[in-house]
């Protein structure tokens, strides 16, 4: 069903957020029927626009960064309902004038009263905002409305922050009020992978220590820092993707599958599964973690700079902008099996994986082919910027002698459902009107995740891991290969990879 009646109230709307995602995403609602018709934007920001102005602002957005031709009809009718606020958040009288255009789109449009707030701001206006909402009487549900808050990332910058602002929205929302996004849940691939695991009886019975070897997760970027070194050098790579993006895909891969498909039963479940991680002892961390920072290097034709030469890069920075990790869960099903993640800027190429590496079989039967020389298997998901799944397997080359190779199954989803793009927010939004928070981020879920890695940056603080480097465009440093090596494993190559 299409969703609303609500007023979605965009804080920060003259932002980058708003023109890339949002808008695009609200048109493809739109475009699917699924945004009533009793929906209503409200953009909230400094600059002083006319609605027209904004609608028009807004339009232009749209031809830049829609997945699909836009049907002008489709948006004007929802043009027609975005309206601007000119306005400063941390001024009070803001949150008085919004509450009167709030009642009057009520009266005008319908909206029943429902309204999401999201927060598009820089996340130190997170707390500020929230309290003044809440002064202002308008996070107050009541039986025939709702209120709702989005939140970007980054939530927090430590266990203490996430800790402190979990306590602070807690004095004005309820815990069910808060939608806290962490947008690789809004990729395909990524929902995927609940049902790969939860809806087929095949791969359940393997998926675990019995079977499975190790599991790796890599998030590559091709890109370096661009133009976020303001941000990206107080933040580094372990804080700006490994508690959410990674232990994202981490728990989905590997939680225990929940009771229902409903919103507590999946969160407590990638709850425990972040519970069970191993904390590393400060001793540990040098050999489970490596981190490194790009060198000038091409990627492809493209020649990027050093790291600490990058537009609002400290000189001396000694931020990392790849991270390695080894980690191990300490459950039944996992106890044993390593868990590797790494995720860099400026690396090969754009690359998002989970691979999952079954054992080897226990002896070499084809005894001209030792076990080692086996093809190993790999159920590799891949999440982006191919969408599709294969299987690894190793078949028999015709012939008259028993020669082996490696070959592959795959599943494409370009091939199987056509070429259709989303931009990954409309789930997110239609989910949040509809009251889905199941794609959202717990509190306790964060808290949990950075309490995994705080003992990495406790560690760090106390100089116990080299920042090496790497040069832009290669996997990352050699260390980083080292980890593997010296359990005998190695980084699945991608190199081969392409829907066959
Ligand atoms: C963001 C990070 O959350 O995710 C960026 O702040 C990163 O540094 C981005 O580039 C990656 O997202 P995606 O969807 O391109 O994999």
């Amino acid at each position: 069903p299409p969703a609303g009646p609500c007023a979605m109230v965009v804080f920060g709307a003259a932002g980058d957020l708003t023109s890339r995602l949002l808008v695009p995403a609200l048109y493809n609602l739109a475009a699917g029927g699924l945004l009533g018709e009793k929906f209503v934007l409200i953009g909230l920001a400094r600059a002083p626009l006319t609605d027209a102005d904004f609608r028009a602002q807004l339009g232009e957005a749209l031809l830049r960064h829609a997945t699909a031709a836009v049907d002008p009809a489709v948006w004007d009718a929802l043009a027609q309902r975005v309206f601007y606020l000119e306005a400063h958040f941390e001024a009070p009288d803001t949150y008085a004038r919004l509450r009167r255009r709030l009642a009057e789109v009520e009266g005008e449009f319908n909206t029943g009263g429902n309204a999401l707030f999201y927060l598009a701001t820089a996340a130190e206006h997170f707390g500020g905002i929230v309290e003044q909402l809440g002064w202002a009487g308008l996070t107050r549900e009541q039986t025939d409305h709702w209120r709702r808050v989005i939140l970007e990332k980054p939530f927090g910058q430590d266990l203490a922050s996430a800790q402190t602002l979990n306590a602070r929205l807690r004095r004005d929302l309820l815990e069910k009020q808060v939608y806290r996004i962490d947008h690789y849940l809004g990729k395909e691939t990524v929902q995927n992978i609940l049902v790969l695991r939860f809806a087929n009886g095949l791969f359940e019975p393997l998926w675990n220590r019995n079977h499975i070897d190790h599991v790796q997760i890599t998030v590559a970027e091709s890109v370096g820092v661009e133009k976020r070194g303001g941000y990206y050098d107080r933040a580094g790579a372990l804080r700006d993707m490994v508690p959410n993006h990674l232990f994202q895909l981490l728990a989905l891969t590997a939680m225990e599958p929940p009771t229902c498909f409903g919103a507590d039963a999946v969160r407590t479940e990638k709850t425990k599964l972040l519970e069970a991680v191993q904390a590393l002892k400060p001793a540990q961390v040098p050999a489970h973690v490596v981190r490194a920072q790009y060198a000038a290097g091409t990627i492809g034709e493209r020649a990027l700079p050093d790291y600490r030469s990058e537009p609002r890069v400290a000189p001396d920075s000694t931020t990392e902008t790849f991270i390695a990790l080894k980690l191990a869960v300490d459950n039944w099903r996992w106890a044993g099996v390593p868990f590797y993640l790494r995720t860099g800027k400026a690396l090969t190429r754009r690359s998002t994986e989970i691979a999952i590496r079954f054992k080897q079989a226990p002896y070499a039967m084809f005894r001209d082919t030792p076990v080692e020389r086996l093809t190993p298997n790999y159920l590799v998901l891949h999440i982006q910027p191919e969408e599709r799944i294969s299987l690894e397997f190793g078949a028999k080359v015709p012939g008259p002698a028993v020669r082996m190779t490696g070959v592959g199954m795959d599943f494409c989803y370009n091939r199987h459902f056509g070429g259709e793009r989303a931009i990954g927010y409309e789930t997110l939004i239609y989910d949040c009107i509809m009251g889905d928070a199941t794609l959202f981020q717990r509190s306790d879920t964060v808290e949990a995740a950075w309490g995994v890695v705080e003992p990495i940056f406790a560690a760090w603080n106390n100089s116990m891991a080299d920042l090496l480097t790497y040069p832009a465009g290669s996997w990352g440093p050699q260390q980083a290969e080292e980890m593997l090596g010296r359990d005998g494993r190695q980084w699945r190559s991608t190199d081969h990879d392409s829907c066959r």
